[in-house]
């Protein structure tokens, strides 16, 4: 009995912290005007012109692979329609770090580090940090290699977040295939656990123990 409750706690806990109040995700926030914070989850409207704001300002350092944009000196490469035509528009990263090396060492020269790819910036860092971060780099991060591009432009930058929103967002068809596997798993797992419950009662009745 005691067990039980123990481990229906510990269960109910744990989807508590990863579900509703995760403990472990980062927790710093940044202010975001709410307008801004409007366009930049309008995908729909803002994430074609968001790109185009990539392309003009992001792109000589950054690449979203995801999305087949790569840095500048890629796209002019003509090495990378002959690797397009093979593997597709998405290169496979190896692939795609391998044969461009030498840009991204370049890159890594002038800046200390490779730009990173920001297929899942938005997932990873959030609408807010992102936002910040573009309009003032060395206030987030003081000390950073990335230049300010973006200074005094905070609706532009908006607009490219929505465009990573766009990028990092799978089409609704992969989103209801995620859902649906997502809640077989949890099933799955609670048939089984109960299952395996009756036959450890069988067993120990078996055993005479019960
Ligand atoms: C001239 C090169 C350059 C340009 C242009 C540039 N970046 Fe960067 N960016 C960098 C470098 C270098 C870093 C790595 C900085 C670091 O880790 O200190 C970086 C890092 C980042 C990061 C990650 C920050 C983090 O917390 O790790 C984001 C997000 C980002 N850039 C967004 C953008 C966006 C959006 C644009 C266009 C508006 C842009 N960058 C334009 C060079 C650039």
């Amino acid at each position: 009995m005691i067990k039980t409750v123990f481990f229906t706690v510990i269960t109910v806990l744990f989807f508590y912290i990863i579900w509703i109040n995760n403990i472990f995700a980062p927790h710093e926030s940044y202010e975001m005007p709410v307008q801004h914070a409007r366009i930049a989850d309008d995908v729909k409207s803002y994430a074609k012109e968001g790109k185009q704001l990539f392309e003009q300002n992001c792109q000589a350092c950054h690449s979203v692979r995801y999305d087949a944009v790569y840095i500048s000196s890629v796209q002019a490469n003509p090495k990378l329609q002959t690797l397009q035509e093979k593997y597709g528009k998405v290169l496979p990263r190896d692939v795609y770090e391998a044969v461009f090396h030498e840009d991204l060492m370049a890159l890594k020269e002038a800046f200390g580090k490779v730009p990173p790819d920001l297929s899942t910036a938005y997932l990873v860092k959030g609408k807010e940090y992102l936002y910040v971060f573009t309009l003032e780099p060395q206030k987030v991060l003081p000390g950073t290699s990335m230049p300010a591009v973006m200074t005094e432009r905070p609706e532009e930058t908006a607009k490219i977040v929505a465009y990573l929103k766009s990028v990092a967002e799978p089409p609704p068809e992969e989103k209801n295939k995620r859902v649906l596997m997502g809640v077989g798993t949890i099933a799955y797992l609670v048939v089984m656990g109960v299952l395996l419950w009756i036959w450890r009662g069988r067993i120990l009745k078996r055993m005479g123990l019960h």
